[in-house]
């Protein structure tokens, strides 16, 4: 049976199943805990050219079927991730996709340069992100800025390049083309939706930030909505993420289109789901009769 997954030329992953950015910090706690060689990659925190210190506490709450959080990117910054950690995930037998962002194009730019180096399988550029020098506007909010910036990092690194896209748009297709067209060679289907929870006792809000980005089951169906309608208008592979928990999530998002999934908030909750997940996808296409991961991708009936 091959459960490999090709997202870009010179990607190959083993298996389909991809660790999120944020909820994996750079590797190290979840491997006390099992053998990151198991995952189909590993993708990292959000990185910045300087260290981020990020938001106020508290930065993270529980909501029903899900959770907010408002980390605000915190992360140890470029120099210190390629000293220290880059070679301890470079120890294992798995794909390493670095996140990363900025606040103005240069910066991106700037940032995919640094990472075109050895130990470094694809990079993946969250655009979510207010663009400090147009008035905060989110990049990934303009179809026209997020070609451009998109262009930009293209010429600015030899690594696979994927756009990992803002849930918070009126036409998340035209996006999805946008970011293509600029060069992408794969899209990440989304990110977190903008929410917010209220303590009645203290009348304040459970974040620090006020608000943050809501995550886990909740947001799942939302997310399949976001990865259909952007598989059928792409021509690229799309990575899932939203609310992916269990191995028929997994198929769902695959059905929907994706090439493969990413796992956030619920590895915060059972860090050894990767492994349930995988074994999970291997029975499902036993009992089905698959010899291939892409006897599932975008096999969803709709007529
Ligand atoms: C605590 C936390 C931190 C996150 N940090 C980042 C980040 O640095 N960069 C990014 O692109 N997405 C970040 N995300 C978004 C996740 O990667 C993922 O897209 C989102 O949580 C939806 O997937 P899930 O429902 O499986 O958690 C973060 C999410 C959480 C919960």
């Amino acid at each position: 049976m091959d459960i490999s997954t090709r997202l870009a030329p010179g990607l190959c992953l083993k298996n389909p199943v991809l660790s999120a950015s944020g909820t994996f910090a750079y590797g190290e706690e979840f491997s006390r805990m099992f053998d990151l060689s198991l995952l189909g990659g590993v993708v990292t925190k959000g990185l910045s050219l300087l260290p981020s210190e990020g938001n106020p506490t508290p930065r993270v709450c529980e909501t029903p079927c899900g959770m907010l959080n408002a980390i605000g990117l915190e992360n140890i910054g470029i120099d210190a991730f390629i000293e220290e950690k880059l070679p301890f995930l470079g120890t294992f037998d798995t794909e390493v996709i670095v996140n990363f962002f900025g606040t103005a194009e240069d910066e991106y730019a700037q940032m995919a340069q640094r990472l075109d180096i050895e130990g470094v399988s694809a990079i993946e550029m969250n655009v979510s992100c207010p663009n400090i020098k147009k008035g905060g506007i989110e990049f990934g909010k303009d179809p026209q800025i997020l070609n451009r910036l998109v262009a930009k990092v293209r010429k600015s690194t030899t690594k696979p390049l994927v756009v990992k896209l803002s849930p918070m748009v009126t036409h998340i297709g035209e996006m999805a083309l946008a970011a293509q067209e600029g060069g992408a060679d794969a899209l990440t289907c989304s990110n977190t939706f903008p929410a917010m929870a209220i303590d009645e006792n203290t009348l304040r809000p459970m974040l620090g930030n006020v608000t943050g980005g809501l995550s886990g089951p909740a947001i799942k169906p939302i997310a399949l909505r976001i990865v259909w309608e952007v598989s059928r208008q792409v021509s690229i592979p799309v990575i899932a993420s939203g609310g992916i928990t269990s191995w028929k999530d997994a198929v769902h998002f695959l059905l929907a289109g994706a090439s493969a999934v990413e796992i956030g908030s619920a590895s915060l909750r059972d860090p050894l789901c990767f492994g349930a997940i995988i074994e999970g996808l291997i029975r499902y296409m036993q009992d089905k009769g698959l010899e291939s991961i892409s006897d599932i991708i975008g096999r969803l009936q709709t007529a």
